[in-house]
């Protein structure tokens, strides 16, 4: 028989999504970003040529998307701020008025509707001028970031109910430096690291200037944790498995939640030359600005082997000359986005948060399905049927409630994402929201799965 889940008092229920994933340009004025700059040299790299201007619109439909909020059981609810928005003379110099007046509107009218706003600094977009300058490879966009992070505590500070510091920080590196997602799209791992490093110094310098204004609210990050389970508990394997770990969870995890870094990931990076640079007061700064909560993103696990191939040492240098991705027989997939569905993962996650890090505050910041042509779900009213969607989520929070039943300190859920909302080099590809969109006619439509999440949120819980 079925049984009630429920969650403790005043869990978070809410959904997240980033400015230039779903803002539009509007009329604010705004720099160009790295991603607009992207679009505008390579159109071909992106789905069906459609990029960051082709949006949800919610510049201009904001109160309209907060009632859906509503209707869709929001509690809370995560926006980034634009970079480009507010200082609009390529990230640097005189703050813009009418994007301040643009993000309290939207803050003051989420507080009118008993939603807390829950604000990001970075989701992956800079001032195109800044990226010129060498990205997060230069001290120079460090300051600058500091600058608007300031800016943004400054102005908003007395409407924002928990602030982040970054989404996803190893994204831009993975994709910039290695993978060939992200803008720059270079090969360079020194770089890389370089620019990791820097994002870390920018996340401590950022949690500084906030405990200088004295605010009530907290501050931390957000991080993609994807939980790395070897192929098999021999010698080889655990200890491949413990390299993924080092290099894409503990790199970001341990400097910004502990102010330390994984011996483990050091050693590896001085053996081979692959070092940043920085001073010893940067180890003092981050040492003491650490995050008051953690927002845990995740999506599916990362399975890992031994290498079985040699790898050729004169090419540049790369994580995976130390490990291989285990394709698991037998996973189980979302077939309609290629990624593995493993909800014990999420619980793993939550009990490292515990075990590892002094249960620090967290809640799960993102986690979703991605769904292709989710028309073909579509009933007769246009509502997209989504019961995949549903169990998704319940399977998933089932490990969460779980977790907190074992001690985890997990305050909340949010999923990826509130509106169907366009998704970097994936564009429109893949639909993850509770309400979606027509792109022709901007027209917004709960799904079942919208209607679901009210029902939760009221409860509280779901049957299970
Ligand atoms: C998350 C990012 O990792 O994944 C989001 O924070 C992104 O910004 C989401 O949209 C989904 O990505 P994709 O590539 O499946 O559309």
């Amino acid at each position: 028989m079925n049984k009630m889940l429920a969650f403790p008092k005043d869990f978070w229920w809410g959904s997240a999504w980033s400015a230039e994933q779903a803002e539009g340009r509007g009329e604010t004025g705004k720099a160009e970003t790295n991603w607009e700059h992207w679009f505008k040299t390579e159109p071909n790299r992106f789905y069906e040529g459609v990029g960051p201007e082709i949006t949800t619109d919610h510049i201009h439909r904001y109160k309209e998307d907060i009632q859906l909020l509503k209707e869709t059981g929001h509690n809370s609810f995560r926006i980034s701020i634009s970079w480009a928005r507010m200082f609009p003379n390529g990230g640097v110099g005189e703050v813009n008025d009418k994007a301040i007046s643009f993000y309290r509107d939207v803050l003051t009218e989420l507080n009118k509707n008993d939603i807390k706003p829950f604000v990001n600094l970075f989701h992956f977009d800079m001032p195109y001028a800044l990226e010129e300058k060498g990205g997060w490879t230069s001290r120079e966009v460090v300051e600058a970031y500091v600058t608007f992070a300031r800016t943004c505590f400054h102005e908003f500070g007395d409407l924002v109910y928990h602030w982040f510091t970054f989404n996803e920080p190893l994204g831009p590196i993975l994709g910039g430096y290695l993978e060939n997602f992200h803008y720059p799209n270079v090969v360079d791992f020194k770089k890389g690291a370089q620019a990791a490093f820097n994002t870390i110094l920018a996340h401590a310098k950022a949690i500084k200037a906030f405990k200088e204004l004295n605010l009530t609210s907290k501050i931390g990050v957000i991080l993609n944790l994807s939980p790395t389970y070897p192929r098999s508990q021999n010698k080889q394997d655990l200890e491949a498995a413990s390299i993924a770990d080092a290099f894409y969870v503990r790199s970001f995890l341990d400097p910004m939640v502990k102010g330390t870094f994984p011996k483990k990931l050091v050693d590896i990076l001085k053996n081979y030359n692959q070092m940043p640079s920085y001073e010893e007061v940067d180890l003092k700064i981050i040492a003491e600005n650490t995050s008051q909560i953690l927002g845990l993103n995740y999506y599916e696990p990362r399975r890992v082997q031994a290498r079985l191939t040699k790898i050729n040492e004169q090419g540049p240098f790369l994580p995976e000359w130390f490990f291989e991705l285990h394709d698991m027989p037998g996973k189980r997939m979302n077939i309609y986005r290629g990624w593995e569905i493993y909800e014990k993962g999420i619980y793993d996650l939550c009990i490292d948060i515990r075990d590892n890090y002094d249960n620090i505050e967290a809640f799960i910041s993102e986690n979703g399905m991605g769904v292709a042509n989710e028309t073909r779900f579509m009933n007769n009213d246009n509502q997209v049927n989504d019961s995949y969607r549903i169990d998704f989520i319940k399977d998933h929070l089932a490990y969460v409630h779980k977790a907190i039943q074992e001690g985890c300190r997990i305050k909340g859920y949010h999923l990826w994402t509130f509106i169907d909302c366009w998704s970097w080099i994936n564009a429109y590809k893949n639909r993850y929201g509770l309400v979606s969109l027509d792109l022709k006619s901007q027209e917004r439509t709960i799904k079942k799965s919208g209607e679901f999440y009210k029902k939760m949120s009221l409860a509280n819980g779901f049957e299970y």
